[in-house]
């Protein structure tokens, strides 16, 4: 698969001479020795990562470990200290003026935490904001606004002012923007993470439904690891500017690279976020006491099998017989590993 958008050895550093010190981070040189020895701040060291088409890409980690400034090089409204940020191919630095904005009209939108919409617009008008900036004719504007607005379940809200709506309501405007705006990826920093929870939660479901169906590829911004675990294809870990770990979303949770990867998924309720799929072992000649499907997560098992772990089920993905479940394992896979403890008998 070609990366829908890929960046190569990617480094930020703040300040009026990044250009002259990148070296000196690149031999080693650690964000805080940086700022104290030259006054500037490392944004992002050394980072390396393909974001696939159709998938949802989700970028985590603590404040200030450089998610907003890595999202910000994709549509260059921040320049790189040195590496390559390529969109379906074409490096964003090699863009002029013209086609870099071409670019942010037509090949990316953005949803944002605090909403932005324009108070003194309609919601309609809002939401038709990317197609009048693209000089689209009136028809299709409002045609295309109400069908996204409809579509994340606005329908009858079209003339209300922003400030009319509740803050879910708000950010279903933005996401609906965001669709008008007919681009085949999105970028997302922290959208949800103003939203109460259980809107949230609605806010999620709705981000998957619809990408179920659109299959853009979407950078998606949090700080929360529930989020991340239920919206990730693919879950890329900051801290300090760097990549600690990155990869499928069930296998960080089951091997986590280390220590401070093992402290954020220490709190999850692996249970629910676990699949069979990734608990299930290759099929062996024992008798089953059932079928289950890959997909089923480990709270469900724990249900079916009403905690009983002499059971073994057989895996199914659809038709075909992929695996077994022991629930041993499952048993097993409950408990975080922690390193250090591999020993333990
Ligand atoms: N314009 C700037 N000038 C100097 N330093 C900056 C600038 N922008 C960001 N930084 C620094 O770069 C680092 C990463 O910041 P960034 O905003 O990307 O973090 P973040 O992961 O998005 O955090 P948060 O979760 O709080 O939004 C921080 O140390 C920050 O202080
Ligand atoms: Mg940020």
């Amino acid at each position: 698969m070609t990366a829908k958008v890929a960046i190569r050895g990617l480094y930020k550093i703040f300040g009026p001479n990044d250009k002259a010190l990148v070296s000196l981070v690149q031999d080693g040189m650690d964000k805080a020795t940086l700022l104290d020895q030259h006054r500037h701040v490392l944004g992002l060291r050394d980072i390396n990562v393909d974001m696939q088409p159709g998938e949802i890409t989700v970028i985590m980690g603590l404040s200030g470990s450089g998610k907003s400034t890595l999202i910000r090089h994709l549509n260059r409204l921040i320049d790189p200290t040195a590496g390559e940020i390529l969109v379906d191919g074409t490096d964003v630095m090699s863009l002029d003026a013209d086609a870099l904005r071409k670019m942010r009209q037509q090949r990316m939108s953005m949803v944002f935490q605090k909403f932005a919409l324009l108070p003194h617009k309609t919601v309609l008008e809002n939401a038709q904001l990317p197609l009048s900036v693209q000089g689209a004719d009136a028809e299709t504007q409002d045609a295309e606004g109400r069908k996204w607005l409809a579509r994340v379940g606005l329908d009858g809200f079209e003339g209300r002012y922003p400030a009319q709506l509740s803050g879910g309501m708000q950010q279903r405007v933005g996401i609906a923007r965001a669709l008008t705006a007919n681009t085949d990826i999105m970028l997302m920093d922290e959208a949800f993470s103003a939203l109460d929870p259980l809107i949230r939660t609605d806010m999620q479901n709705l981000l998957l439904e619809l990408q179920k169906e659109l299959q853009k590829t979407i950078i998606f911004i949090t700080h929360d690891l529930d989020e991340a675990l239920k919206l990730a294809d693919h879950l890329v870990i900051l801290k300090d500017g760097a990549v600690v770990q990155q990869g499928e979303p069930q296998g960080i949770l089951l091997n986590p690279a280390d220590p401070y990867i093992e402290d954020f998924v220490s709190d999850i309720n692996r249970a629910r976020v676990l699949r069979v799929r990734s608990v299930m072992r290759p099929l062996s000649g024992a008798k089953f006491d059932g079928d289950v499907p890959a997909n089923a997560n480990l709270e469900d098992m724990i249900a079916l099998s009403d905690g009983d772990t002499r059971l073994i089920y057989r895996v199914m993905d659809g038709d075909e017989a992929v695996g077994q479940l022991d629930m041993k394992d499952l048993v097993k896979a409950l408990v975080p590993r922690i390193s250090g403890s591999d020993t333990a008998a």
